[in-house]
């Protein structure tokens, strides 16, 4: 998506061989326009797979799964970090290491938010070795929902994230692809 490449050439931070930081437009300041857009795309490109959900894991997913799923017309369910005192007692949970964090977190889904039988979009902002898509794909499976895809926003495609869903049979879209951040260059692939 050439809008997309242009604002991460624009705002984007190579911090590191591995790590592309995307605050200004993405991870903590928010682009609206920019999102719709995104969110746009993503329907037209999973529309006639017919989802009856959006999925996603807080909180840099929120945005673009939130717009994903208003151009689709579905509700949107982001899966949680941590248990909250008013988060309901039956729900799919997960454990999941952070490549940026460098720490391990439990993300979960309410039972009642995620049916049998239901047709899943999930939607994230980065994948890098895949671990958070992994986790909500077996919070999937545990459902008995059914994965129709993965949207991402950016894939990097030097970690193996994306690349291992493909193998697996799993439909995966990006909306950029970095080759490569090396010399403090964003390289799209
Ligand atoms: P993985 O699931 O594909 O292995 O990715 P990883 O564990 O690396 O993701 C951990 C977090 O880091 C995720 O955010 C993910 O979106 C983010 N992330 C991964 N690579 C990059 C990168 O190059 N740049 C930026 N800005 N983020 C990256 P999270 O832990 O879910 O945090 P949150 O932002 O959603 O709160
Ligand atoms: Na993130
Ligand atoms: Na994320």
């Amino acid at each position: 998506m050439e809008l997309l490449k242009q604002r991460i050439l624009e705002t984007g931070v190579v911090v590191s061989d591995q790590v592309l930081k995307l605050d200004a437009i993405l991870n903590h300041q928010v682009d609206p326009v920019l999102m719709m857009e995104m969110g746009k795309e993503f329907a037209r490109l999973y529309g006639e797979e017919k989802p009856d959900k959006v999925l996603t894991v807080e909180s840099s997913g929120i945005p673009i799964a939130l717009t994903t799923a208003l151009h689709l017309g579905v509700p949107m369910v982001f899966a949680r970090r941590k248990k909250t005192l008013t988060m309901d007692q039956d729900t799919y949970s997960e454990r999941v290491p952070s490549f940026t964090k460098g720490i391990v977190t439990d993300i979960m889904v309410s039972s009642h938010l995620l049916k049998k039988g239901e047709r899943v979009l999930l939607i994230d902002d980065f994948i890098a070795n895949g671990d958070a898509a992994r986790g909500l794909i077996r919070i999937i499976e545990k459902a008995g929902a059914e994965l129709i895809g993965v949207g991402i926003v950016v894939e990097k495609m030097f970690q193996s994230g994306g690349n291992s869903l493909r193998e697996r049979g799993i439909r995966v879209d990006s909306l950029a692809r970095i080759a490569s951040l090396s010399n403090g260059q964003i390289q799209f692939d």
